[in-house]
């Protein structure tokens, strides 16, 4: 039996993370979940957002699937999906996108993956007020995070056959930030020829990537061009619905969808529970459960592609017949 760690989060995260745990059930895999609240839910019954025991859990079972938390904007507690990055170390975000089938999009032929340096850059929150009117945030890039998610990106392309990686930066201005991170990037480059390199300035990669997504392959950036750039992918691909992710460490990994916690559609029982869905195919493979995550996506593939879909997608499934419908498809 698997233990895993379940944060189902706030807005649709449980009402995703109940399909998805009902279908990694019906596909007969066994699981122990232990769930934890994160988040607004977690403060208003522990007095913390990232309480010590949720952290303990995934520390010992080195494993987690992990739903949507809101973050105050402008205002109030800092980013519990940040602190648990920084806290386990995670410092590779990975997000494969590829088209569905069934799917709409603006384009067939999608398949690339971002990776994104998860633990520092402006995320770092280091933000202070210099005077009245005067705010400075720091960037911070440093050379052992950026060779090690370097590393991290040219052996993924090598054990999973692809051909190319591309460094998304904007050294032009940021000289001394990403023309830190690029050298670092060059030098594993180097090292690492049997796999194409290539830079794109940020704001025109932006430009190819909506023009040309066919002519990426592994798109590698520092963590918050990472985060625009992704919602960017997922959008090539019918939305952020249908967009997976996970988040890695040296030993342990939180899988988690793209996508927020959507509070103007949560409660209303009409989210996509496919992005997390697809997450936690990639926890089933990273787990060595190779076979189910194979039949649940072909289930998940076979539920498109016959036209049960949800509203994000142009359907008029509810979460509930989306996801009983794999369920039926699983159980033939
Ligand atoms: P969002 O991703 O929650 O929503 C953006 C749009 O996409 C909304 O119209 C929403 O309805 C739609 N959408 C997202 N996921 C969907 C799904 N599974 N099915 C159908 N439609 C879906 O982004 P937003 O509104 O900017 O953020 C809301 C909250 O989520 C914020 O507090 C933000 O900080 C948090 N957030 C948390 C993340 C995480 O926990 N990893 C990631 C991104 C945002």
């Amino acid at each position: 039996m698997h233990q895993i760690t379940l944060i189902p989060g706030d807005g649709i995260g449980p009402e995703v993370t109940d399909a998805v745990v009902r279908i990694i059930g019906a596909a007969g895999v066994d699981v122990a979940w232990e769930r934890f609240d994160a988040g607004e839910s977690a403060l208003a019954q522990e007095g913390t957002t990232l309480p010590e025991a949720l952290i303990a859990s995934i520390r010992r079972h080195k494993i987690a699937l992990k739903g949507p938390v809101t973050t105050p904007v402008g205002t109030g507690f800092t980013s519990v999906n940040v602190a648990l990055r920084q806290a386990l170390d995670l410092f590779a975000n990975l997000r494969p996108v590829t088209n569905l089938p069934g799917v709409p999009s603006r384009f067939a032929d999608v398949d690339l993956v971002v990776v994104r340096e998860n633990t520092e850059d402006l995320y770092s929150g280091l933000e202070h007020r210099v005077v009245p009117g005067v705010v400075e945030s720091l960037k911070v890039i440093t050379a052992r995070a950026s060779e090690r998610i370097a590393r991290f990106a040219f052996a993924y392309a090598r054990a999973h056959g692809r051909q190319k990686v591309t460094s998304v930066h904007k050294a032009n201005i940021m000289k001394m930030s990403d023309g830190l991170f690029l050298d670092c990037v060059r030098a594993v480059a180097k090292e690492c020829t049997d796999v194409a390199y290539e830079e794109r300035i940020v704001d025109a990669a932006c430009m190819q990537l909506v023009m040309y997504p066919e002519r990426f392959d592994v798109l590698l950036m520092p963590n918050l061009y990472g985060d625009i750039v992704s919602d960017l992918c997922a959008g090539l691909v019918g939305g952020l619905g249908v967009v997976p992710g996970a988040n890695l460490g040296e030993d342990t990994a939180v899988f988690e969808a793209v996508h927020g916690s959507a509070p103007d559609i949560a409660g209303q029982g009409v989210a996509n529970p496919t992005a997390l869905l697809l997450s936690a195919l990639m926890l089933l493979r990273h787990i060595g459960e190779e076979h189910a995550a194979h039949r649940i996506q072909a289930a998940l593939h076979r539920t498109l592609d016959d036209g049960c879909r949800t509203p994000d997608l142009g359907g008029s499934a509810t979460t509930r017949q989306f996801t009983e419908r794999i369920c039926t498809v699983l159980g033939e």
